[in-house]
């Protein structure tokens, strides 16, 4: 089999070239503006990687389209302080510029794997969301933080459209709050940057203090990336066709908590590292507003909880990581992968 990968060098793109080129016999065609994270399989024979860009690479992006037999096109903005500070360019990539390779995929009949969001729920009260029965939710225009929810939620609406009356084989999947090594940079964040769990490992490997965004009430199901790639192989390999057609919520229900005892657990974890016994008593922990924190135009959401009985039946997955072990794995990659030259917290020196 033939995967088309846009996006390789991205959180999940890397992840997942990672186990299939580990553990499977398909070839992997890749293009993405960056190489850092996948530096490791540029010599593998079935890794075929192209340093590019998908808005000014086209003709490559349409040939590959045309020569694969999975389509998986992983390029977005996926990060909140974005949506508000730059919200054009959230539709621009996510939206306009996947819209052209959705439409490749309905030209030369190609499956399509496409990356919808937890975000598509928006606000909605339902506990779990569901992905046949939930209304998507969101709110004001000037409430920005909502174009790549509102993005998202029109391009899966467009590709469901395609599937049902041009005959697009398609599956959407939507990430919940997927984290581990490599979401977004731990060791150059600048506050607000990133998302919340890079964000707080961030400052508790360089004892800065934690910002609980309005409190940290707010909660989220965490999953950590093994499980999720786990999920990604069941829907690329497609036993039975049973991923045709479909919309999976791929997280995890149990490992829901608020943001206040996300960054509680990570500095628990984190104290049960040589060197790091102190951290609590090091990393102060502060409350700002999201309009201070993100800009006016944010707004966030109470609670998020995955509906995954699809993936369950239909792919016979289910998360197995808990928070406090997908923590602790996560640390550890950091720990055994500190960039040289870089200045940590003092604990780190003791
Ligand atoms: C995320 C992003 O939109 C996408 O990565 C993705 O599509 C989706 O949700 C997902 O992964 O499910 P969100 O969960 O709001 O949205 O992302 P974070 O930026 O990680 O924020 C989580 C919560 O932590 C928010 O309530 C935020 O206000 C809070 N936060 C963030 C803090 O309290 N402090 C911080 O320093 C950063």
């Amino acid at each position: 089999m033939k995967i088309l990968i846009l996006g390789a060098n991205g959180f999940i793109g890397s992840h997942l070239s990672e186990h299939i080129l580990a553990n499977r016999d398909w070839d992997i065609y890749a293009m993405d503006i960056g190489s850092d994270k996948i530096s490791d399989f540029l010599k593998n024979p079935k890794f075929h990687f192209v340093e590019g860009d998908i808005t000014i690479n086209k003709e490559w992006v349409e040939y590959h389209v045309k020569k694969c037999d999975v389509i998986l096109p992983l390029v977005a903005i996926a990060n909140p302080a974005t949506y508000v500070r730059d919200p054009l360019s959230v539709f621009e990539l996510d939206f306009e510029a996947n819209l052209e390779i959705v439409r490749h995929c309905v030209r030369y009949k190609k499956r399509l794997i496409f990356p919808s969001t937890s975000e598509v729920y928006g606000m909605s009260a339902d506990t779990p969301y569901d992905e046949e029965e939930s209304n998507f939710v969101t709110g004001p225009i000037k409430k920005e933080r909502w174009i790549y929810s509102s993005s998202k939620q029109l391009m899966d609406r467009v590709i469901y459209a395609y599937g049902k009356h041009k005959d697009l084989n398609f599956t959407l999947f939507r990430p919940f709050n997927w984290f581990g090594p490599r979401l977004d940079n731990v060791w150059e964040t600048k506050e607000g940057s990133s998302r919340v769990a890079t964000q707080f490992l961030s400052n508790i490997f360089h004892e800065r203090e934690i910002i609980l965004v309005d409190g940290g009430k707010q909660r989220r199901c965490f999953l950590y990336i093994d499980d999720a790639i786990e999920a990604m192989i069941k829907i690329i390999e497609n036993k039975d066709g049973k991923a045709n057609g479909q919309i999976f919520n791929i997280g995890h229900p149990d490992n829901d908590v608020s943001v206040a005892q996300l960054a509680d657990t990570m500095i628990e974890v984190m104290s049960k590292f040589k060197g790091y016994a102190n951290v609590r008593s090091k990393v102060k922990i502060t409350v700002k507003s999201g309009t201070e924190f993100f800009g006016a135009g944010y707004q966030d959401l109470e609670a998020r909880i995955p509906k995954v009985e699809n993936a369950k039946k239909l792919l016979g997955w289910e998360p197995t990581t808990d928070l406090k072990t997908a923590i602790h794995k996560t640390i550890a990659y950091y720990q055994a992968n500190v960039p040289a030259g870089t200045k940590l917290g003092e604990s780190e020196a003791e």
